[in-house]
C-alpha cells in the first residue's frame, strides 16, 4: 500500500518529522510511506495554479496515485502552519487530488495539548469543497510533551503513544481496503 506524508514543518529537528520517520521504519514491511517536500512548494498563487514549477506537479501526482495520506502537524498560533496550508491549498485547485483520499491525522507539540487546535482546524479544512477528503473518523492523535517521549537521538521511546499509533495506523489501513471496496478504486 502506497501511503504518502505531509509535515506541517520545515525545521530540521521537527518532531513531527520523527515521529513520521519513526512510522516510516516500523510498518516498513506493510506500507511504503513516502515523505513529500511540501517545503519545496511556492507560495500558492491563482497565477501560477495551471502551469506550476515541476515540484508542484510532482507531488500533486504524488498525492493523486497513493492510496492514503497521514499528515503531521505541529500547532502554530493555535491553528496550522503556514507551510502546510499553502500545500492544501494547492491541492484544492486545477485537479483537486485530495477529494475522496483516506487520511489520518496526527501532532505533536512540546506544549500539553498535543496540536488539539490545530487539528480541528485542520479537519475542517479538510472538508472544504476543493479538498473534500476522507478524514478517518476518530483515532484522534494529540501527542503532547513530545521532547519526554523521545530519546536523544530523537526516536519514540514512550510506549503507551507507540501502542496507540500501532492501533491507529492498523485502523488507518483497514479502513481505506473497506473504502476501496466501497468506491471500487
Ligand atoms: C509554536 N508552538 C506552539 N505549541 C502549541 O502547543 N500551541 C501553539 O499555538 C504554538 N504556537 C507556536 C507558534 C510558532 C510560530 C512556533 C515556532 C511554535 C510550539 C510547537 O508546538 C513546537 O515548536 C513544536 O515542536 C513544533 O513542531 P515541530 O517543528 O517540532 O514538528
Amino acid at each position: 500500500m502506497n501511503i504518502v506524508a505531509i509535515i506541517g514543518s520545515n525545521r530540521k529537528e521537527s518532531y513531527n518529522k520523527k515521529i513520521t520517520t519513526f512510522l516510516q521504519e516500523r510498518y516498513q514491511d506493510k506500507l511504503n510511506i513516502e515523505i513529500l517536500p511540501i517545503e519545496k512548494m511556492p507560495i500558492y498563487s491563482e497565477d501560477e495554479e495551471f502551469n506550476p514549477i515541476t515540484e508542484v506537479k510532482e507531488i500533486k501526482n504524488k498525492i493523486s496515485e497513493c492510496d492514503g495520506i497521514i499528515i503531521a502537524t505541529p500547532e502554530y498560533n493555535h491553528s496550522i502552519p503556514g507551510i502546510l496550508k499553502n500545500a492544501i491549498d494547492w491541492f484544492s485547485r486545477v485537479d483537486t487530488v485530495m477529494v475522496n483520499k483516506p487520511v489520518m491525522i496526527f501532532g505533536c507539540s512540546t506544549g500539553t495539548l498535543g496540536t488539539v487546535r490545530a487539528q480541528i482546524h485542520l479537519r475542517q479544512i479538510l472538508h472544504s469543497p476543493g479538498i473534500s477528503a476522507l478524514t478517518l473518523p476518530g483515532n484522534e492523535v494529540y501527542i503532547s510533551s513530545v521532547s519526554e517521549k523521545v530519546d536523544k537521538s530523537g526516536k519514540l521511546i514512550h510506549e503507551p503513544t507507540i501502542l496507540f499509533l500501532d492501533r491507529v495506523m492498523k485502523n488507518f489501513v483497514e479502513w481505506i481496503e473497506k473504502n476501496k471496496l466501497a468506491t471500487n478504486r
